[in-house]
């Protein structure tokens, strides 16, 4: 029997997957860590962390499988996140993640610098706070002492590469999310990284996904029990990843994802950019292949804020009975109409990046009265949620990329009613398939190739993924959010320029 080893380095923790020879998953490990916010809108990890809980959870996986039968790795993770590192290749920083909002300035410097309409065209993508581009100007401007030991940046999942493999690698997918990646041509952008006088030698080279990139340290793969003839493919970002996962291989099939993020994801055959820059537009992990993508910060994020911070009761039940507190809560949401009796919210906890672009965004309930209460509220977040990703595939929509269905995954998907308010509002059946491992399935599957178990991704998704059942949206309730939609994205206009003044006196 060989298997097939899948990494996912995540936000909340690492998630680690073994499949058999027939795509099936024999054995999963997750390993969680915490995401430090030492200022408002910071958000940063410490890279160490995710060692640890790679070197934990492949060795509990190895302990259920036979690890010597392990043919490939597959690596995945969060995107955009920097990692520094100095000559030795020590961590010289803590890793800035992709949610974190630090950089507006040097957002607005890269702009300048280039141009906003040159930068799409150079990397098919706008300068946002998220992306690796302008975490290293901020280095560069706010902490030159450890700026001038930098000889390596990484991103999350090719540090665990380099702890593995000792190899200095990334993906073209995960390259894309830097900002001074060629997106058309799957290379590094000389000219725009000589315009940011960030040197080329600082990044690793870039592999298609399913593409070797090295074997296992012989002493890793001692203590591990894994073969000394184990590769690691490049895999991908996680939204790439999981979009191998949920089959989303072929133009017409998107996938949605309701994580801590939440993404709307089209595969494309072409480099299709939005020219205002409100979608990402980035290589795929399917060879010669891209993909779109709306993101929104915080989608499943909203509702654990809501969980977290107002839910103390359900919380306590919830320990009482072994019930999971979102059940409490979105049982109660399921007793309020559509529209949550005139409340709306906007889900822009840590600011936005689809389709606003906003750092300063902030979250609001809209239209509070006496007559609403928790309840009212736990609707109104799913419901704002899924406003935003509709947003995305509006302009999704606008830009001619076809739509025939919507492959939904991620923690929030295993909520029907949550489900149901996405079809609704969306506009589209939203399907289920019978896998929801999420990106690091999609790791696997990338590792499956080098394995010899499968010809292709296509092949792989085509002999595994399958639909379970479809949710289709209730046309009285389509009308109802119709309006409320619209609702929704003027409230934010309005609101915009209150929210910017002020985080800028926040900010000081
Ligand atoms: C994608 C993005 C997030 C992170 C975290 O652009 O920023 O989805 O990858 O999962």
């Amino acid at each position: 029997m060989s298997f097939v080893i899948g990494i996912d380095v995540g936000t909340s923790g690492t998630k680690i997957v073994a499949l058999n020879e027939d795509g099936k998953v024999v054995a999963a490990v997750t390993k969680n860590y915490d995401l430090n916010s030492p200022k408002p809108g910071w958000a940063e990890q410490n890279p160490l962390d995710w060692k640890r809980a790679v070197f934990e959870g492949l060795s509990e996986i190895c302990k259920k499988i036979n690890g010597r039968e392990v043919r490939s790795i597959g690596l995945t993770g969060q995107m955009h996140g920097s990692v520094f590192l100095d000559a030795e290749g020590e961590v010289l920083y803590p890793a800035i993640l992709w949610c974190d909002q630090r950089t507006a300035k040097q957002c607005e410097k890269i702009s300048e610098i280039v141009g906003e309409e040159k930068l799409i065209q150079m990397v098919s993508n706008p300068a946002l706070t998220g992306f690796t581009a302008p975490k290293i100007l901020w280095l560069r401007d706010e902490e030159p002492e450890i700026y001038k030991k930098v000889k390596c940046v990484l991103l999350p999942k090719d540090y665990i590469r380099y702890e593995l493999t000792g190899e200095f690698a990334t993906d073209v997918a995960d390259a894309s999310g830097t900002l001074l990646f060629d997106v058309k041509n799957r290379c590094w952008h000389r000219e725009l990284l000589n315009l940011l006088e960030i040197p080329i030698d600082w990044l690793p080279k870039a592999y298609e996904g399913p593409e070797i990139t090295g074997k296992i340290k012989p002493s890793i793969a001692e203590q591990l029990h894994l073969s000394t003839d184990t590769v690691v493919v490049a895999g991908g970002g996680d939204q790439a990843a999981g979009g191998i996962g949920c089959g989303v291989v072929h133009s017409g099939i998107i996938s949605a994802s309701l994580g801590t993020s939440g993404v709307v994801f089209a595969f494309s055959e072409h480099v299709h950019t939005d020219p205002k820059g409100r979608v990402h537009t980035f290589c795929h992990s399917a060879p010669g292949a891209w993909h779109v993508m709306g993101v929104m910060l915080s989608a499943g994020g909203s509702l654990q804020w809501f969980r977290n911070k107002l839910c103390q009761e359900e919380i306590a039940k919830s320990k009482e009975t072994g019930v999971d507190p979102y059940e409490y809560i979105t049982e109660a949401a399921g007793k309020i109409p559509p529209g949550s009796n005139g409340l709306i919210f906007l889900p822009y906890l840590t600011g936005e990046r689809t389709p606003h672009k906003d750092p300063y965004a902030r979250s609001a309930f809209i239209g509070l009265s006496l007559m609403h209460g928790k309840a009212e509220m736990a609707r109104a977040v799913l419901e704002g949620v899924a406003f935003g990703m509709r947003d995305s595939i509006e302009i999704m929509k606008d830009m001619g990329i076809p739509i025939k269905e919507v492959r939904i995954s991620g923690g929030g998907a295993r909520s029907s009613l949550w489900r149901q308010i996405m079809a609704d509002i969306c506009k589209v059946p939203m399907v289920v398939i019978n896998v929801d491992e999420g990106p690091a399935f999609g790791a696997a599957l990338l590792a499956s190739i080098s394995a010899g178990m499968f010809s292709s991704l296509s092949e792989a998704c085509e002999k595994i993924i399958r639909e379970l059942y479809r949710v289709e949206p209730n046309q009285q309730n389509v009308e109802e959010y119709d309006f409320y939609y619209q609702e929704y994205k003027s409230a934010y206009l309005s609101l915009a320029p209150t929210f910017r003044r002020i985080g800028k006196k926040i900010e000081g």
